[in-house]
Order: structure tokens, then sequence, then C-alpha cells
């Protein structure tokens, strides 16, 4: 923690999407053009409160189980983000990360992650982190198969540092939104001490001022760590 009662590291859930659309008689993909809007204004938002870390859970391991043309709209429109997101990172000093198993994604997506990665390095404001392809579970069993090639004894100190999170701080604050109330394979070791909020909205309605309102409450939350 930077300071009392201010998180550094946030994670986000970004869920319900696909309901945002529905209720307005759109398709689906509707609802993630929105929601990649509603990304930019909180990430803006978080540079302006001095927030270190934002990792947001952009596509999961399951998620390759959606109908194709959904994937491959969420391909196309994740490819534009970076690409069009790479002059207001450089201005507002972000920079940009991407955790998961990237191989999976076309050659053309993993070009671009990594430019806009390498370009953004030493940018000192946000990390913005979007979880791309991430499972909690294969992030976890890839990091066993990191720590046993390089031989390293298995501590935590060790295993933290062949997670894809190596270097970044441990959630202090997970968000989801949409209603569902459960982890879905996110962060489970970095969201060990989290603490947790559950908002109602559909992420594509989400905007900075309820994120304001959570960062009070979070303030008001006693973080013990196990101790008293
Ligand atoms: C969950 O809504 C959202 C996703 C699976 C993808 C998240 C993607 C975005 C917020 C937009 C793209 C992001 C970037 C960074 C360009 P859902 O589809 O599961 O909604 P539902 O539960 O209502 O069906």
């Amino acid at each position: 923690m930077v300071e009392e009662g201010k998180p550094e590291h946030i994670a986000i859930i970004m869920d319900g999407n696909g309901r945002w659309a529905k209720q307005r008689g759109l398709k689906r993909t509707a609802g993630h053009e929105e929601g990649a809007k509603v990304v930019r204004e909180i990430t803006t938002y978080c540079t302006k409160v001095d927030i270190k870390y934002l990792t947001l859970y952009a596509f999961s391991t399951e998620n390759w189980n959606r109908p194709k043309l959904e994937v491959e709209y969420l391909m196309k429109l994740l490819e534009k983000f970076l690409k069009n997101e790479l002059e207001t990172l450089m201005k507002n000093e972000i920079r940009f990360k991407a955790i998961g198993d990237l191989s999976k994604f076309s050659n053309s997506l993993q070009k671009t992650i990594k430019e806009v990665e390498e370009k953004t390095l030493n940018n000192k404001n946000l990390t913005q982190v979007l979880a791309l392809n991430y499972g909690s579970k294969d992030e976890i069993v890839r990091a066993i198969k990191k720590l046993n090639e390089k031989k390293l004894e298995i501590t935590e100190e060790n295993f933290e540092s062949c997670l894809d999170t190596a270097g970044f701080s441990n959630v202090d604050l997970l968000i989801r939104t949409s209603g569902e109330i459960r982890l879905s394979n996110y962060l489970l070791w970095q969201n060990a001490y989290a603490e947790l909020f559950f908002t109602n909205t559909l992420w594509p309605d989400f905007n900075s001022n309820e994120l304001e309102l959570i960062l009070e409450d979070f303030k008001k939350r006693q973080r013990r760590f196990g101790a008293l």
C-alpha cells in the first residue's frame, strides 16, 4: 500500500456486456464495444487518483468456448483498442502489460501486444494490465513449470517471481460488475488478501463516479491481513 486507505492495485472483472446489449435489443458485440469505452474512462481515472496497477479481465481461458463470431469480434476489438490507445498511454505515462498465455493469439495480435508493451515500458504512471487468455489455474501451472526449469527452491517469493504478475504488488481491491458473485479463475494467488466489491451495475454502465464511491468504501474497510 502506498497510502493509507488507498489501494495500490485494483483488479476488475468486467462482466455484463452481453446483458447490457440484450436489454437494448442489440447484438452482444455492441456491449463489448461499449465496454471498451469504459476501459478507457476507468484507466484515465486511475491515473488521476494515483493508482499503481489496474488489472482488467479482458479474455479468459474459458472465453474461447463462446461462439466463433463473438471470439473473432473480441480479437479484432482488442487489436483495434491497443493500436488506438498507444497515443493516450504515452500521453498519460501509462505502462501497458499483458498477462496470460499469449501464445494462443494470432501473430498479428501478439505483435501488437509486444509493441505496445515495449513502447510504454518506461512509463512511470499507472500500469494498465490486460488479462488475455488468462486463467489463474493455467498461470499457476505455468509458474510451477518455470520454477522447475529454473531449478528454484519452492518458496512463496520464488513462486511469485514466476507468475505473470511478477513485480506487481498483490491485489488490494477486486471489483466485479453485473451482480455475479464469484472469482471465475481470476488472480487466485494475487487476491489472497484483496477486499472484494460486487456491484449490480453492468460493465458498460460502470463509470468513474461509481469507482470513486467504491474507493470511499474501501477506506472504511479494516484490513488486518490475518492479524488482530
Ligand atoms: C464479460 O461480459 C466481458 C468479457 C468476456 C470481455 C470483456 C471485454 C471488454 C470489456 C471489452 C473489450 C476490452 C478491451 C480492453 C478492448 P459478458 O460478455 O460475459 O456479459 P454477459 O455476462 O452479460 O453475457
